[in-house]
């Protein structure tokens, strides 16, 4: 229950369900509609309107009916209906985002010899929070997320559930309609929409954004002088002090239309209550135990027309590996497809770049070059079959933020740019590893001594997947040859690798490592090309230069003057990183 109530921002509401399949039943559809608004809204405003019910047979034909409210056996079929085209720019023109962050730390006192206690002290410190929210002296300042615009309308402070006169009014006016008659109060939300009339991009990502920040230490203004007090309470046993850290970030959706201040009232605060309510749940088992750390994340699938909110537990590590039965739940939920990752931290909204303009994925503002391969000569084999890497990766090499790996870090580089790969595809939110960093998760997984930090010893293949294992629960395929002579054997087999896995290939051989972008395979002549990204490129990221110098480019295993590319004399490693076949 707690859960649909925060999945689903505060905004939109349930006015029906549609069932499908060969045996539907209009009245199913309605049951599960009366019963989804129970949920979210409460016994009695959920049976308060009539709802639609529709089927899908067999054939696609959707019929509507509608059920009155407080009639539920009621069926009358709809004979119109109007559809909107475009639903999403309907829902986007016509509405915003207001979102709220609100930070909070808990003071939980309990007493050590009873610790059955510290429940009932969270409980009331949770209740006390929700009062203060609603109470007439929280003061709620509402602005427009759009930190590019130079001329935004004037913040708006909500005090006490009415607009704050003292606020700057002087730029509304020309908003006020019904001349002398225009009541502040009713101030809607179009105030501060930004988005032209027109624009194209109708989505959660483009959509105007209220920003609403909560006040509690208001200093309205005092009747009587006063000298600050402290208040002594007295325990009766010896007391713990636990603080409890809370995170707290709503997203609702507004009509343009709707006021300001019904936005705070009817949104925003019941949004931040039931934020409180479903942490206080989750917490609340295990709140003296390892502290758990709950985080909101907002998420705008593909096909879904609203944002979604979801609760993470942050304390299983980096892999999110653990919250994979959380993931597919959702999935389920919301009917997204199962073989890749669209609800992990790396997708979540962050609205921290509309500051930047654009509201996009996370921490994905690197400098770094990506898709270097793009536009480089053809490989010169004739009749050949291209299979290249699936996605964008970044391309890492010696000297990069002026740390000077020359002669030793070539495998770590190409291992950097394995890990973009599959930060840019969303598997994972981690930052990409220092060497350093590679290093110590090698000593931690026991497969080096803690010696191994710092020195400029080389890694390979193993080690590599040893490291994707830990930081990301991936697993890599190895593949051996005992001369670089036998490497072209192997084309067919990294085709079939591009084509269903699509990650880039470390080579290890020697002294030397390479990332493997993708083949040009003939299958009839057995030629083939290797498309090579070299780690041990020294220079400025300047894509002429490093594509002119064959930095990134095709190379045969024999090239035209008869000179080997991969030693004839030496071992040769290649790891094959499987993409992850799950959410
Ligand atoms: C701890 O407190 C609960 C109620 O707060 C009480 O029922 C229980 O008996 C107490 N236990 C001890 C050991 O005092
Ligand atoms: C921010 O404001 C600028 C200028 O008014 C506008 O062009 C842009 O689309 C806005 N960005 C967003 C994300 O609303
Ligand atoms: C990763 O997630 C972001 C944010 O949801 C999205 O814009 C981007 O297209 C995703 N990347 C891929 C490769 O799916
Ligand atoms: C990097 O280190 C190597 C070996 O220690 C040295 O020969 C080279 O000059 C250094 N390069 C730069 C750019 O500092």
């Amino acid at each position: 229950t707690v859960e649909l109530r925060t999945l689903i921002p505060k905004g939109f509401e349930v006015i029906g369900a549609l069932a499908y399949g060969a045996d539907a039943d209009a009245q199913a559809a309605v049951y599960a509609a009366r019963r989804l608004r129970k949920l979210l809204y409460g016994e009695e405003e959920g049976d308060n309107r009539p709802v639609i019910g529709a089927v899908a047979a067999g054939s696609g034909e959707l019929k509507f009916f509608v059920s009155e409210s407080g009639k539920s056996n009621s069926l009358e079929e709809v004979d119109s209906v109007v559809e909107e085209e475009h639903s999403e720019k309907y829902v986007w023109e016509n509405g915003c985002l207001v979102r709220c962050e609100l930070p909070i730390k808990l003071p939980v006192y309990y007493p050590l010899k009873n610790t059955s206690d510290v429940e009932k002290a969270f409980v009331r410190a949770i209740e006390a929070v929700v009062a203060k929210l609603r109470d007439s002296q929280a003061v709620y300042m509402l602005e427009a997320l759009n930190k590019t615009s130079m001329d935004l309308p004037a913040p708006i402070v909500i005090r006490g559930g009415h607009l704050d006169f003292r606020a700057d009014l002087s730029n509304i006016w020309p908003l006020a309609e019904g001349g002398d008659n225009f009541d502040v109060n009713s101030l809607p939300c179009s105030y501060f929409s930004v988005i032209s009339k027109g624009s194209s991009g109708f989505s959660v990502e483009n959509a105007d954004t209220i920003q609403v920040s909560v006040l509690f230490n208001s200093l309205g203004p005092s009747s009587a002088s006063a000298v600050p007090v402290a208040e002594y309470i007295p325990a009766q046993d010896e007391a713990r002090l636990l603080v409890v850290d809370i995170k707290l970030d709503v997203l609702c959706y507004a009509s343009k239309k709707l006021p300001l201040r019904h936005a705070v009232s009817r949104l925003i605060i019941p949004g931040l209550a039931d934020q409180l309510n479903a942490l206080q749940n989750s917490m609340l088992p295990n709140l003296l135990g390892q502290h758990p750390q709950i985080k909101p994340y907002h998420f705008s699938p593909p096909h879904v027309l609203h944002p979604i909110t979801v609760f993470y537990e942050l304390s299983f590590g980096e892999t999110e590996m653990k919250q994979v039965e959380v993931r597919r739940s959702l999935h389920t939920r919301l009917g997204l497809p199962f073989d890749r990752p669209l609800l992990r931290i790396a997708n979540a909204l962050d609205f921290s770049k509309l500051k930047n303009g654009g509201l996009g994925s996370q921490q994905k503002g690197s400098t770094l070059l990506r898709d270097v391969h793009i536009g480089i000569p053809n490989s010169g084999v004739s009749g050949g079959s291209v299979s290249l890497v699936q996605g964008s990766y970044e391309y890492f090499h010696y000297l990069q933020d002026g740390f000077n790996d020359s002669g030793w870090g070539c495998a770590y580089r190409s291992l950097q740019t394995i890990i973009s790969w599959f930060r840019l595809q969303n598997y994972s939110s981690i930052e990409v590893p220092s060497h350093r960093e590679i290093q110590q998760s090698l000593v931690e997984i026991g497969d080096k001594d803690p010696s191994f930090v710092g020195t400029r010893d080389w890694i390979g293949a193993i080690e590599l997947s040893f490291v994707l294992d830990k930081l990301l629960g991936v697993t890599c395929k190895v593949i051996n040859v005992r001369s670089g002579a036998e490497l072209p054997e192997k084309c067919r087999e990294l085709a079939l690798h591009f084509e269903t896995q699509g990650t880039p290939i470390m080579i290890g051989g020697g002294v030397l490592a390479y990332t493997l972008l993708g083949v040009d395979y003939n299958e009839a002549s057995g030629d083939c090309a290797f498309l090579i990204l070299d780690p041990h490129y020294t220079g400025t990221d300047d894509l002429k230069k490093i594509v002119n110098g064959g930095w990134c480019g095709w190379k045969k295993a024999v090239d035209s003057k008869g000179k080997n590319f991969f030693l004839h004399d030496k071992f040769y490693n290649l790891l094959l990183p499987q993409r992850p076949n799950m959410v």
